[in-house]
């Protein structure tokens, strides 16, 4: 599956990917814009919000050096909507396994998420190679992720839930991490205030300790 490979190592080279809850689709594009500016060029935007697919089109117009995908993606409808709007990606709290196989059979990009055996050996056994590990600290984080990936051995995680500038590096250290996500260098009330300015600064720390 070459698009998912390639999908696989874009993830893998930006390290973290900002979770984003966008109110206004007027912060859309300036949000993109201090992501990639603090070396962070990816937006896993959440379908929490009414203003979600829009924002998600803004970026894909407005940003083309964004990795621009859908979070919290929780039916099928959404992911359609999502991938009509311009997501390159969907991500999924869970899973649905209806969501994953419509992203397979469209060779759309998909992470879904588990964090008991049985649920990542559903997914592996729809030949899914990574899966998000959420919420992460809540499962007991490295620790749990370390003893998944000790018998799913290949399988990658990307953890998000308690993910921050403290920890990043520690879970990046791991081989069975592709990535981490967050919302830590955007929270919702940074966006909702405007400070642009402090999200580019707070996805550079973070850009840094992906860069190691
Ligand atoms: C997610 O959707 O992955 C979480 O909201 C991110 O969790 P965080 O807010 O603890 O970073």
């Amino acid at each position: 599956m070459g698009y998912m490979d390639d999908f696989y190592k874009n993830v893998e080279q930006v390290g973290v990917v900002p979770v984003v809850v966008l109110d206004r689709v007027e912060d859309a594009v300036p949000l993109g814009k201090a992501l990639a500016e603090g070396g962070l060029p990816a937006a896993e935007v959440t379908f929490r919000t009414a203003a979600a697919a829009d924002s998600i089109h803004a970026i894909a117009q407005e940003c083309p050096d964004v990795l621009v995908g859908a979070g919290t993606v929780l039916n099928e409808a959404q992911a359609k909507r999502a991938v009509d709007a311009g997501a390159r990606y969907i991500v999924s709290p869970g899973y649905d396994m209806g969501v994953v196989r419509w992203c397979l059979a469209h060779e759309v990009p998909v992470i879904p998420a588990g964090v008991t055996p049985t649920e990542v050996t559903a997914l592996v056994n729809e030949g899914i190679e990574v899966t998000k590990f959420f919420p992460a600290a809540q499962y007991g984080g490295l620790a749990t992720i370390r003893a998944l990936a000790s018998v799913f051995v290949g399988h990658r995680f990307m953890p998000t839930g308690g993910v921050n500038a403290e920890n990043l590096k520690d879970y990046l250290a791991d081989p069975a991490i592709i990535a981490c996500g967050g919302t830590w260098m955007c929270k919702p009330a940074m966006i909702r205030a405007g400070e642009f300015g402090r999200i580019c600064e707070l996805s550079r720390e973070a850009a840094a300790i992906v860069r190691g």
